[in-house]
Parts: C-alpha cells; sequence; structure tokens
C-alpha cells in the first residue's frame, strides 16, 4: 500500500509557538503527505529552565494547539504527528498527538530525558497504534528510541510506521534508529529540530527508514527543511530474515525475564 511519509524539520523560536507553528505549515504546505511527523515540543521550544515556564507554554490534549493541527489535517487530507507539552489536571507530560482529520489521541513520553525529569511526569498511556488511510502508525518521542523496548513493544502491537518526534542533542539516534528499523522491520520517521537554544545544539538529521534499516532520506544538520517519501507500508508486515527465520515467531519471551 503506497503511502507518503514526511517528517518537517524546524527551527522554532523559543515561546513563539504562532510563528513557529506558520513555519512548519509553510513547509508542508509544498508537498503532500498522507503523514506528517514534526519535532518533539515543535512549536513551543525544549529547554525550559522552570516548571512555571514549561506550564506557562502547556495545553491540554483538545486545546488550541490540537485545534489548529485538527484543521490543517481537514483542510489537506493528512495526518500529523507532533510533540507538544501537555497539561492535564496538576501534571505535565512531554506527549506528541497523531491527529487525524477530527480525531486525536496522545501518546506520553514513557523515557524522560535529562531535565525533563525535573518538570514532566513519566507518560502513563504506554505504547500503542492507530491506523492512518490503511497503514498502523505507532509514535514514541525522541529518547524513546535508546530503549529498544519502546520499538518492540510498538512493532509488536502492529505499527508498520513508527513515528518518531525528537528534540535530539545526542549524536547516536539517526545510526541507533536504522537499527530500530531493521530488528524490527518497521519504517521510521524521526523528525527532529535545529538550531541552538539557551545553549543547546539540536544535531537535525530528521530521517526517514526502511524495514531493511536503508536511509531513505536524511535532512541536513542545521536547516529547517521536509521531505516526503512514498513507501510500500506492507513490507513492514513480513517479518522474516531468512525463509526459517521470523523475528517475531522465533522470540523466546520465557528467556528473557531477569
Ligand atoms: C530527548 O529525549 N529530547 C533527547
Amino acid at each position: 500500500m503506497e503511502f507518503r511519509l514526511g517528517v518537517v524539520q524546524n527551527s522554532p523560536k523559543f515561546l513563539k509557538a504562532p510563528q513557529n507553528l506558520k513555519a512548519c505549515f509553510e513547509l508542508m504546505d509544498k508537498q503532500d503527505a498522507d503523514l506528517w511527523v514534526l519535532p518533539e515540543f515543535f512549536a513551543s521550544g525544549y529547554n525550559f529552565k522552570t516548571r512555571k515556564e514549561a506550564a506557562k507554554c502547556a495545553e491540554t490534549a483538545n486545546g488550541p494547539l490540537a485545534a489548529l493541527l485538527k484543521a490543517y489535517s481537514v483542510r489537506n487530507g493528512c495526518a500529523i504527528v507532533a510533540g507538544f507539552p501537555e497539561k492535564a489536571g496538576a501534571k505535565l507530560y512531554n506527549s506528541a498527538m497523531l491527529v487525524d482529520g477530527a480525531k486525536s489521541r496522545t501518546y506520553r513520553k514513557t523515557h524522560l530525558f535529562g531535565g525533563e525529569k525535573k518538570f514532566f511526569t513519566p507518560g502513563d498511556t504506554g505504547f500503542w497504534t492507530e491506523k492512518v488511510k490503511g497503514v498502523q502508525v505507532g509514535v514514541m518521542v525522541c529518547f524513546d528510541w535508546f530503549f529498544p523496548e519502546a520499538a518492540r513493544t510498538l512493532a509488536l502491537k502492529g505499527a508498520e510506521v513508527i513515528a518518531h518526534p525528537s528534540n535530539l542533542v545526542l549524536p547516536w539516534a539517526p545510526e541507533g534508529m536504522k537499527i530500530r528499523s531493521l530488528e524490527n522491520r518497521v519504517f521510521s520517521a524521526t523528525a527532529n529540530r535545529v538550531g541552538v537554544e539557551r545553549g543547546l545544539r539540536y544535531i537535525g538529521q530528521s530521517q526517514m527508514v526502511s524495514p531493511n534499516g536503508t536511509l531513505l532520506v536524511r535532512l541536513g544538520p542545521d536547516q529547517p527543511a521536509a521531505a516526503v517519501v512514498t513507501i510500500d507500508a506492507w513490507t513492514a508486515k513480513n517479518k522474516k530474515v531468512h525463509p526459517a527465520c521470523d523475528l517475531f515467531d522465533d522470540r523466546r519471551p520465557a528467556l528473557y525475564a531477569r
């Protein structure tokens, strides 16, 4: 099944959500996609110094940002996965929403990174997948990639595409995500940001990878850009790496317990 998968790599201005959203939409307007993946905290910026600052940017999963993304989704016939600081009662989560027309679902980042631990609560949604135009899509956020269990759980739940909003600062994820795709035989779309924010440099290199671990596209390290690739999502259903070896059927979970 042909599916146009896209990543947006932006350079958000800290705390300037309307401007950042507009810049992403302008990049997306230039190409058609069935699913766009945007970075973690793509509208707010990332490097919060206080909880108050993070709380000021946070929205509920049905807030104004969700409404704007839904309007874009309806207008352009595309789904969107995008990271945002989520307010839920007294808690803040590092979340990503999957918006598909008027529908949405939220994933809360499971494995928090660095200073996020000061302000955000570890996610409680677990990993889920949703069908987008016939393709099963799962979501994980940035540092989740370092835990193979995240991508494996999504793949076991049927994900054919892993949407991976990110704000990467360490160097390993672009190469590491090739392995996450290969070992699970899934497509992955990592959308990272660029720029320097309060001394933190983001590495860009947003990319999409095939179930063979092959790089389909990788953007540069320092410029905003967007890319779309047409994938055959059905290839992610084949977990065989040899006629006699199926990556999922051959698992031995009984021997994996500590
Ligand atoms: C990260 O999880 N934002 C590195």
